[in-house]
């Protein structure tokens, strides 16, 4: 059984022991139904760190209106369990209320510019401020000396960094590599939407941007490697989002730039999935 706290009193008094005793604690943010992914971020922590923490909480003001808040998979026992069998050694599992104490409607909201406004911040208006304004709270709440986050939310990670660096968190931010199922899907609560036929098409979006770095390390222009792997999705039944070649810090890429990260977003029905690709050019 995972030691397991629901309200804030109750987890400062285990980060202060802690604290007190010269521990370092870190911390996994998640939403929860956690998959192999996830505890990849727990392990990457237990090196790092004396005690880790994960949050579980599914964060309504990071969800559009005609999103999938209300079906998004909650499975808190076998969420526990896991991280349990991960070594975690506390599970913060707060309610709307705790996190947000003067009501939804009354929050104090984190807005990193810029880097919000394209990509994802472009097809889900306001998600990144509900994603900030979460992790800011967990970060007050927790004091975290390190927390992990994953590079399947490329744009997520960025957005972080443009927040810890900006606010002054004393948080180091640990980046951890994509998980990914044996066929090459990004691992994801979400790919559990996915009916057989979907599932057999997903892989295609990490397909795509395999070739599509290909072909860019062959010398062929991003805008190119990226219509192209636009096409072959739609061709593959993904209504797509967006492809698209950026530099690692998400600014437009530049033909000289020796790095470049790949970046898409796709729906299969009403399913919708991330993938980003880093690659270098020389
Ligand atoms: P969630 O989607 O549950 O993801 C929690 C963390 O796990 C994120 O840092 C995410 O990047 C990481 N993760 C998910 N799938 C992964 C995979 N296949 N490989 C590596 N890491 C993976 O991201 C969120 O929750 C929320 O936005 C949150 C940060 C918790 C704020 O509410």
């Amino acid at each position: 059984m995972i030691d397991t706290v629901h309200d804030l009193a109750a987890l400062r008094t285990r980060i202060a022991g802690w604290k007190r005793a010269g521990l370092r604690v870190g911390l996994v943010p998640t939403m929860g139904n956690l998959h192999a992914g996830h505890f990849s971020l727990v392990e990457a922590l237990r090196a790092r760190v004396d005690r880790v923490v994960a949050s579980v909480f599914v964060n309504p003001t990071q969800f559009g209106p005609n999103e999938d808040f209300a079906r998004y998979p909650r499975t808190p026992e076998q969420d526990a369990q896991g991280l349990a069998a991960a070594s975690c050694d506390l599970l913060w599992l707060p309610s709307v209320e705790a996190m947000y104490p003067l009501g939804l409607h009354n929050t104090v909201t984190v807005r990193v510019p810029g880097i919000t406004e394209v990509l994802d911040g472009a097809h889900r208006p306001g998600h990144f401020d509900g994603v900030a304004t979460v992790v800011a709270r967990l970060f007050n709440q927790v004091q975290p000396d390190v927390a992990a986050f994953g590079r399947k939310d490329y744009q997520q990670l960025a957005v972080i960094a443009h927040m810890i660096a900006d606010l002054a968190f004393p948080v180091e931010l640990l980046p951890v590599a994509i998980a990914r199922e044996a066929d090459g899907l990004a691992m994801s609560s979400r790919n559990q939407y996915l009916d057989a036929d979907a599932r057999a098409r997903a892989p295609g979006i990490h397909r795509a941007l395999c070739a599509l770095r290909d072909a860019m390390q062959a010398g062929q222009p991003a805008a190119e490697a990226s219509a192209h792997a636009i096409a072959t999705l739609r061709d593959a039944g993904f209504e797509v989002d967006y492809v698209e070649v950026r530099a690692p810090d998400l600014s437009p890429h530049g033909e000289a730039q020796p790095a470049a990260v790949a970046l898409a977003a796709a729906r299969l029905g009403t399913t919708r999935l991330i993938d980003n690709l880093e690659f270098s050019l020389r």
